[in-house]
């Protein structure tokens, strides 16, 4: 790939740089991401895409060519101009309410789509919890009791649905959901436990205002999406973001404190 010099920074994270190049939006990683897992962020944006959901296509996937990048993988993706719903939220506090709702709205939209060939949610989450060291094995061995309790699903849960990831196009027309990377075939409550973690971390101010929304508009107990906080939570520390372990820890355990 060749990135322009008229190139815009959009954000830079610890393993990446995003970028605004013409009409393409180009996510670089560093030299440690496996290109294996570029592919399959790539592959994941098509076959949600496929199966009929709203998502920026894939224009390519391949190394930067030349400067500070050279010999980096990077995906890019169409660019769609608009603003993300969370600076939408930020700027627009009295009418936060309606905004998750929309944000709920979209997320059962997404859900109810099936994409039984992505990667098994059920599979994905065991692997994650079983790398998971600092949590006790015992916690761990009930935790994998939940997930081998219950039927796969095949729903397109999408890990990482929080109002950073939504598109809300200047021209008015429907949300698009990006950064495709974490999502699996699944089960829907539990891709509500997940989205519920990510508001306790990002937004806690409002995360029991989502737990609310999406339990009466999706009909769910809230007690079934809960008994997947400490699953999910217990997974996420497998990404090893130092600053989160100990609010993650502490959603784990305090299910566990007989143990
Ligand atoms: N196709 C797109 N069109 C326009 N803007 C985009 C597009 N994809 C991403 N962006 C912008 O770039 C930002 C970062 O992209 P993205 O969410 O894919 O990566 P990320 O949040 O860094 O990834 P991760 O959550 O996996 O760490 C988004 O919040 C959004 O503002
Ligand atoms: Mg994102």
């Amino acid at each position: 790939m060749i990135l322009s010099n008229t190139k815009v920074e959009l954000v830079t994270r610890h393993n990446k740089a995003v970028y605004r190049d013409g009409n393409r939006l180009v996510k670089v990683f560093n030299e440690r991401k496996p290109g294996s897992d570029v592919f399959n962020e790539a592959l994941n944006d098509e076959r949600v895409s496929e199966a009929g959901g709203r998502v920026p296509h894939v224009l390519e996937v391949s190394q930067v060519k030349d400067g500070e990048w050279e010999g980096s993988w990077a995906l890019a993706l169409e660019y769609i101009p608009g603003r993300a719903l969370d600076d939408i939220m930020a700027d627009d506090k009295q009418n936060v309410e309606k905004y998750v709702r929309q944000f709920v709205e979209l997320q059962l939209q997404v859900q109810s789509a099936d994409a039984p060939l992505l990667n098994r949610q059920k599979d994905k989450i065991r692997r994650m919890i079983n790398s998971v060291k600092s949590v006790d094995p015992s916690v761990r061995y009930d935790l994998q009791m939940r997930l081998d309790g219950i039927k796969g699903g095949t729903k397109v849960c999408h890990g990482d649905f929080v109002p950073s990831n939504i598109i809300m196009p200047e021209d008015g027309s429907e949300p698009y959901v990006i950064d495709w990377a974490h999502v699996t075939a699944g089960i829907p409550e539990v891709d509500a436990a997940q989205t519920y973690l990510l508001f306790k971390i990002d937004y806690p101010e409002i995360a029991d205002t989502y737990l609310s929304a999406y339990s009466k508009i999706s009909d769910t107990a809230k007690q079934v999406i809960m008994n997947w906080v400490p699953v999910v939570a217990a997974a996420e520390l497998a990404r090893g973001r130092q600053q989160r372990e100990k609010f993650l820890l502490a959603q784990v355990e305090a299910v566990f404190d007989y143990l």
